[in-house]
């Protein structure tokens, strides 16, 4: 293999090479990566069950839009479409809509351009301008929201949020008019993992609706929570198709679903929010079907290691491992308050432990995690959404793979290190 000094080569080699040296190459330039089991901070899966990886790699060579060519495949696919829309409380199991996605944001986004797409036939019929679409979110949403009003040329209307447990409900509906395509509503954010007032919300804009004739739905971004709420013990939120203005959900597959990377869902309320136009016919592969996702061609795979894991697990399977992760992320929690060096910022609804270090010791918080990094955990640090305190978080999403030896040794480390940093500054 022709040498870069250090690197394997980065233009097109003029030959190939054995297929174990080409292996052996890239696996030792793989080995300088972190360990993907004690990368913290991220919310995917990191491992299935053996058989789990054994179906997805008998399975890797099948392209999923082949629906003519793998129609079983697709038959799979529309099954878990079919009982994740009744998890998630569909009203009518006979006008189920959905699809699977690369992740929730391919999700977000076809579920606010149907969002868009309906707001503008509604518009059209009653002579109303389309030229300006909004949407409303608050600013702890995901970056997928942001991307979404760039490349879909919808003004993104973003509330700030002025402290972490505070929902900016009156703000949002303020910023509601004839020109909002749909409202968004977080299920777990990425920074705290709390839970909006989804309830709360679709009560106030069903007022503002029927008071000004406006037609406003909402968009529940359920990345994090969908896999989780509907298994927790203790669960009161009414936050899916219950609500009457819930209509669209999207859940990652990839995160609590326990699949790896590569999987997310989509579900519609009712066949009905996913306008006709939107789906495209094609017939390039030999039998006609019909598509409504972003990319074209993807793997069947990781869908298939979706109904792999519910299958697996059940209902109560995911209940087990569910709520010993929402356990455990207690356990860290009181070991970490316990100490006096950490302040808990979570709200503790979901498995996520979002911590800051006690300001009262003027810790460097990169010197941290770069200690924490020596032990080989990674665990982010992150900017507030927002002007206001805290600024600077860390955060560890407990998964499936989290055991008492790894939350003792995770809490050690972290108090050790604290310990250590703060008599070395004195
Ligand atoms: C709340 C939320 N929404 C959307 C996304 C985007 O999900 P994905 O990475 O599956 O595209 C994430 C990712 O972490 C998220 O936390």
């Amino acid at each position: 293999m022709k040498k870069n000094r250090n690197h394997l080569p980065d233009t097109f080699p003029e030959k190939g090479n054995k297929a174990a040296k080409v292996y052996n190459a890239i696996c030792s330039e793989l080995a300088m990566d972190g360990d993907v089991h004690l990368d913290l901070g991220s919310f995917s899966t990191t491992k299935m069950h053996p058989y789990a990886n054994k179906l997805i790699t008998e399975q890797l060579g099948k392209n999923f839009i082949d629906y003519g060519e793998y129609a079983q495949s697709k038959k799979i696919h529309d099954r878990i479409v079919a009982l994740l829309s009744g998890l998630l409380n569909v009203p009518d199991p006979h006008s189920i809509k959905g699809t699977s996605t690369l992740g929730s944001s391919e999700a977000i986004h076809l579920a606010l351009l149907s969002h868009k797409w309906n707001w503008k036939k509604r518009q059209q019929s009653l002579q109303l301008d389309t030229t300006k679409p909004n949407i409303v979110y608050s600013s702890n949403a995901h970056v997928c929201w942001d991307k979404f009003a760039l490349y879909f040329d919808v003004e993104p209307r973003k509330i700030a949020i002025s402290s972490f447990h505070q929902y900016p409900l009156e703000e949002i509906i303020k910023n509601i008019d004839q020109n909002t395509i749909c409202v968004g509503a977080i299920a777990g954010n990425t920074y705290t993992g709390s839970i909006d007032p989804i309830e709360e919300l679709n009560n106030k804009i069903l007022e503002i609706n029927s008071t000004n004739n406006w037609d406003v739905g909402i968009h529940v971004d359920a990345a994090i929570g969908g896999f989780v709420l509907p298994f927790l013990k203790e669960q009161n939120l009414q936050w899916d198709f219950r609500l009457p203005l819930v209509r669209s959900i999207n859940l990652s597959g990839h995160k609590f679903g326990l699949v790896y990377p590569g999987i997310g869902w989509l579900l519609f309320r009712d066949a009905f929010f996913l306008p006709k136009e939107l789906i495209f016919p094609s017939h390039y592969l030999g039998k006609p079907i019909d598509t409504y996702t972003l990319n074209y061609s993807k793997g069947a795979s990781m869908i298939l290691a979706q109904y792999f894991s519910i299958l697996q697990n059940g209902i109560s399977g995911y209940k087990k491992i569910i709520n010993r992760c929402c356990k455990t992320a207690q356990i860290i929690r009181d070991r970490l308050k316990e100490s006096n060096y950490f302040e808990i910022i979570d709200e503790g609804q979901l498995p996520i432990v979002v911590f800051k270090l006690n300001t009262t010791n003027a810790i460097d918080l990169y010197g941290f995690q770069s200690q924490l990094r020596a032990r080989n955990w990674m665990l982010p640090v992150y900017n507030a959404p927002g002007n206001f305190e805290p600024n600077k978080l860390m955060r560890i999403v407990v998964k499936e793979n989290f055991d008492t030896t790894m939350v003792t040794l995770l809490c050690d480390d972290l108090i050790a290190i604290y310990q250590n940093l703060n008599h070395y500054r004195l």
